[in-house]
């Protein structure tokens, strides 16, 4: 597979202290990559490295061959960005707002700026100012601004957060048809769902390490088999139960509570067999059930 992200030994300390990202290494082929993460993980932070808005501690990225830091201007040209909160002009109509960004760009080309709204289904919205618009086709005009001149790279920043379900799928539509033809699409998200149905290869982010990059059914091998259902009577029985096993997830009903558990030794002999999914395996990748 041919690469198109290498990312060597990045380090990135904040002038406050905090290292947001501590020794990160993976490489990303072509295809729908995903970076998951808690908030606070580091997501945004690598984002902003690949792209060449923050400079690494230490470390290098290559884009397309490209160092981020030597040969900057051969990376953004290579590189489309949709940021987590993309800064618009309220006031601007959609194909306005667009032109300008391509503009930024140096495309100076209306037809071209046309043809990413087709895309991304805002073209009937061409004149609508952007203060009108809902948060999905605010997003949808994100990634034309993210796709004019077709970049090899498109990073988008928790581009699905806040969606509704029928937009989010409409969503991951665009961007698997993106992410053909030897493109690469890196997409940070918490929706494991997204993940799943985007993406073959992922990457976990946890306080600013790597916990895990590979792909998707090798962490799903990971816990295939021992996920399973224990009935419990009451929250102490599960406090308990947090203490021996690894909970992935708990269901509360009329009979008590039904807790998913990572079996790893086959310590509860009472326990149902349940089918693994990629968020059993993604909780048991962050060290148990996540706490909203
Ligand atoms: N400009 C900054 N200056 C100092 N610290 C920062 C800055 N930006 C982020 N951080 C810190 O770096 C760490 C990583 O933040 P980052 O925004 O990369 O996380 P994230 O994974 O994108 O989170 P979220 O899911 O909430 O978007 C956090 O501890 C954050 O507080
Ligand atoms: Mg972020």
């Amino acid at each position: 597979m041919h690469t198109n992200i290498e990312i060597n030994h990045i380090t990135k300390k904040y002038k406050n202290g905090v290292t947001a990202l501590d020794d990160i290494s993976f490489t990303v082929g072509s295809g729908v990559f995903g970076l998951l993460g808690h908030n606070g993980a580091g997501k945004t932070t690598l984002m902003k490295t690949l792209v060449t808005i923050l400079p690494p501690s230490a470390g290098t990225i290559r884009i397309c061959g490209y160092d981020t830091q030597k040969q900057g201007n051969e990376v953004r040209t290579r590189i489309g960005y949709l940021p987590q909160e993309l800064a618009m002009y309220p006031s601007l109509s959609v194909f306005d707002f667009v032109n300008y960004m391509a503009e930024l760009k140096g495309i100076r080309n209306k037809e071209a700026v046309r043809e990413v709204l087709e895309q991304v289904e805002m073209l009937e919205y061409a004149k609508r100012k952007i203060r009108e618009l809902s948060g999905g086709m605010k997003r949808r005009v994100g990634i034309a601004q993210a796709i004019i001149g077709y970049p090899q790279i498109l990073v988008v920043d928790e581009p699905t957060a806040g969606l509704d379900p029928e937009e989010r799928v409409r969503f991951r539509g665009l961007l698997s048809r993106y992410a053909r033809e030897g493109r690469t699409v890196l997409l940070s998200t918490h929706i494991v769902e997204d993940v799943f149905q985007l993406c073959e290869e992922l990457a976990v982010l946890r306080k600013g390490h790597l916990f895990y990059a590979g792909t998707s059914a090798a962490l799903m091998k990971q816990v295939k088999g021992k996920v399973k259902i224990l009935h419990l009577e009451d929250e102490r029985q599960l406090i308990d139960l947090q203490k021996k096993s690894i909970v992935l997830s708990t269901t509360y009903d009329r009979h008590g509570i039904h807790a998913r558990i990572m079996d790893e030794n086959a310590l509860f002999p009472q326990a149902t067999s349940a089918m693994a999914t990629l968020e059993d395996a993604y909780v048991y990748c962050m060290g148990g059930k996540i706490h909203a």
